[in-house]
């Protein structure tokens, strides 16, 4: 079977510092590696299960199957997220491999981009003793983290950290995040410290104890292309709760709701999502919320073509051949918001 490269549009690549560009580089050679990785540890368990096969034949059938996930991936974020159909099932480790191979590197340069972009405007800043306490919701492979510890790295912070948790409904994703850790240079995972993985669903309104514990004590709570696949189910309620005559919503609300109620005050938000315009149905369910209890915006801005610096190694490039396809490099249209929660909220 053969695939060939869809449709991705050519931009022009934005800035970014040449340590930025080498730790983008690296993390998609861990990517790479860790599908090798798997490869390896494939032969190991048919060699034992006296089939005979070669490694080029296990490398070959994996291909075929992470191109079948990767297109899969392509079509579902591209047709089906505005309609309460069909989604990845995130459970299944070649879907999650699919994603980060094609995704996972341009959402973390998005993260970068806005952080960065809001830094040089004067909109956020940052001190060398800063540590930051993060939750990202929906944060999938960890994208959101490693372009917040990218842009750390950058301003010169190197335990940028003091807690990282990672919300989504599926915690599946713990596995892939770990194996691509565990091979990330030393002076990238130390940076990290410890990492925990919380199951959440976005369907729940309420929230569970745990949860408002990891969200009250976050400093950066991240919603990055994860409002999008769910703003079709929430839509439809917030339309049921909407709140009247400018008082705050009697009842419950929605999870977002939830989320932002219980986060710290001086906590922010970073959101990005996909949108043209600031009209969107996802951003509008976040700033209803937003609005409502008092948070103030940071910084905002709609991205067009948002293009990633590709500074592929030699052992990327050789498998961008053997895979006939690229990771995605450029971001079509990009809504981002920075968010501020005052002291005094509803
Ligand atoms: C497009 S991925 C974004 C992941 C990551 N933030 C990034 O930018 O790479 C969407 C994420 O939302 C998660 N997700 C989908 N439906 C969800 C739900 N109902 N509740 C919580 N997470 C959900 C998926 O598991 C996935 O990790």
């Amino acid at each position: 079977m053969s695939y060939g490269q869809p449709f991705w549009r050519i931009a022009q690549p934005q800035f970014s510092s040449q340590s930025a560009k080498e730790d983008l580089s690296q993390f998609l050679d861990t990517i790479v590696l860790v599908f090798n990785i798997c490869v390896d540890r494939n032969v190991q368990l048919q060699l034992e299960e006296g089939k005979d096969r070669t490694k080029e034949q296990v490398s070959c059938d994996l291909k075929e199957f992470c191109m079948a996930e990767i297109f899969n991936n392509s079509r579902v974020y591209k047709y089906n997220l505005s309609r309460q159909i069909e989604r990845l099932d995130f459970n299944n480790v070649v879907t999650q491999w699919g994603y980060m191979y094609v995704y996972m590197c341009r959402h973390i340069h998005l993260v970068y981009h806005v952080m960065s972009t809001a830094l040089r405007q004067n909109r956020i800043t940052v001190h060398s003793k800063m540590q930051t306490s993060i939750c990202a919701i929906g944060a999938g492979p960890g994208s959101d983290v490693l372009g917040l510890l990218m842009f750390f790295r950058e301003a010169g912070i190197r335990f940028p950290f003091s807690e990282i948790n990672l919300l989504d409904r599926c915690v599946a994703w713990n596995d892939s995040w770990r194996s691509l850790i565990e091979k990330l240079p030393k002076d990238i995972s130390g940076a990290l410290g410890e990492c925990n993985y919380h199951h959440f669903d976005f369907f729940n309104d309420e929230l569970t104890d745990n949860l408002r514990r990891v969200i009250n004590k976050a400093t950066f709570v991240t919603f990055v292309k994860s409002v999008s696949p769910v703003s079709a189910w929430l839509r439809g309620k917030q339309f049921h709760y909407q709140h009247r005559n400018g008082q705050p919503p009697r009842g419950h609300w929605h999870s977002i709701y939830s989320i932002l109620q219980c986060m710290q005050p001086g906590a922010i938000v970073l959101y990005i999502d996909n949108g043209s315009s600031q009209n969107t149905v996802h951003r509008k369910i976040l700033m209803d919320s937003a609005l409502l209890l008092g948070f103030q915006v940071l910084y905002e801005d709609n991205l067009t073509d948002f293009r990633m610096p590709c500074l592929f190694s030699k052992t990327c490039k050789e498998f961008i051949k053997y895979m006939n396809f690229r990771p995605c490099s450029v971001a079509g249209q990009n809504d981002t918001l920075l968010l501020w929660k005052p002291n005094r909220t509803y």
